[in-house]
């Protein structure tokens, strides 16, 4: 996959489809080293962003080819099923996506006031979406869809989801939140959710009403959408960290349900976890860094947009570059045994101070000894509420 050009993964029709199709497998780690012997890692990356490489030979370790004999794969979807020759397996085929239109025509019916958000499978980056809030709409753009002139189009599956049309609005914008959370396992479980996660904003004033409804600077908080706004700010970016969403939460709404709102996220993404976790390849070597879309509505209830499995790693603003960086960092440092040599039979348990500005959302394996323990009298209580 070209690098420099590779920034967020194709968006996936579906978070728990029964194969690995779809799931990229992000990151991959071999060990060529044996006992004691004091080696060189080698790294190799798909990913040609500074934060990536300077992370890499910070630490010493030395670039070459995937072809060549690699310690840790920064690896695209791509490079992992060729990788693990990963069946591409389940495909929708005509049928089906007809079975899919009656179940949404279904949905709608129970709803005919919502409006709803279209995104075409193999795009990303908010590209491709648009906004609908009548099925005729739907027919309309589906016969179009058809047209001889463009055959491509019928090709192209779409994801279609209720628009959370009441989203928090921030000084009268709409916002989402990005977070990164760590998985260096799916059996038993183990998630991190990194601390430094961040809001990005619309650059232009929410509107509800019909002729926004093709505003992208409305409704889709992407930066790679709102930096082409003219009221786009290239110093914070349209970005503010989640820790300065909590206070100001905290202030204006109360400590109470802000701290319920974001025990409610982390909720979302632990079950999120779960639910395809007994799905997903785990292999030893792999872990994955997720890159999750929420969005707070109102009321304060967060709802699970999108999980991206290659978050965007582009820089654009000097905090930004500074945070990206900390995240490859931190990750390295978990995914990495202490002394920093890859190696697929650690255990995978990293000391408290290897976790940076992560922090431990899930271990599963942690949770079945502290529960041994805990019949025994010894329970320390570490491995996560979430059981
Ligand atoms: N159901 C929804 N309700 C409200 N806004 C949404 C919804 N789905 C997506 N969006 C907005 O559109 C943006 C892009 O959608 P997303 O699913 O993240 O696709 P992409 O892969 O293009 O980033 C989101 O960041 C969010 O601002
Ligand atoms: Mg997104």
């Amino acid at each position: 996959m070209a690098s420099g050009t590779v920034t967020e993964s194709k968006r996936v029709t579906n978070l728990s489809v029964t194969t690995n199709y779809g799931r990229k497998v992000l990151n991959v780690y071999r060990v060529s080293a044996s006992g004691t012997e004091k080696i060189k890692v080698s790294f190799c990356t798909d990913v040609d962003k500074s934060v990536i490489v300077h992370n890499f030979e910070k630490r010493g370790w030395v670039q070459v080819g995937p072809e060549d004999d690699w310690n840790f794969y920064w690896a695209v979807t791509q490079s992992c099923r060729n990788i693990f020759s990963v069946e591409t397996g389940y495909r929708m085929d005509d049928n089906q996506s007809i079975i899919h239109y009656n179940m949404f025509v279904e949905e709608y019916r129970k709803s005919p006031q919502s409006t709803w958000i279209m995104k075409p499978c193999g795009k990303s980056q908010g590209a491709g979406i648009f906004l609908i809030n009548k099925l005729s709409k739907l027919k309309k753009w589906s016969r179009e869809a058809k047209n001889p002139f463009n055959p491509n189009l019928t090709k192209e599956s779409y994801v279609i989801s209720r628009y959370i049309d009441n989203p928090l609005l921030i000084g009268g914008k709409k916002f989402d939140l990005r977070l990164y959370v760590l998985i260096t396992s799916f059996r038993p479980l183990k998630a991190y959710l990194f601390k430094l996660g961040f809001c990005r904003f619309c650059t232009v004033k929410y509107d509800t009403s019909i002729q926004e409804l093709d505003n992208m600077y409305v409704h889709l908080t992407n930066v790679s959408v709102q930096k082409h706004g003219e009221e786009y700010n290239s110093k914070h970016g349209g970005k503010l960290s989640v820790h300065n969403l909590r206070l100001y939460l905290e202030s204006t709404r109360g400590k109470a349900v802000t701290e319920k709102l974001f025990a409610n996220i982390t909720w979302c993404i632990v079950h999120s976890l779960k639910a395809v976790a007994p799905v997903m390849a785990n292999d030893r070597h792999c872990f994955e860094c997720y890159g999750y879309d929420i969005i707070i509505d109102n009321d304060l209830k967060p709802w699970l947009i999108e999980v991206n499995a290659s978050p965007s790693l582009t820089s654009t603003t000097v905090n930004d570059r500074i945070l990206k960086y900390k995240l490859i960092d931190n990750i390295i440092s978990i995914v990495v045994p202490p002394d920093g040599v890859p190696d697929v039979k650690w255990n995978k348990c990293p000391p408290p101070e290897a976790l940076g500005n992560f922090e431990l959302l899930l271990d599963e394996e942690l949770c079945a000894q502290e529960d041994k323990e805990f019949s025994s009298g010894k329970y320390r209580g570490l491995s996560s509420k979430w059981k």
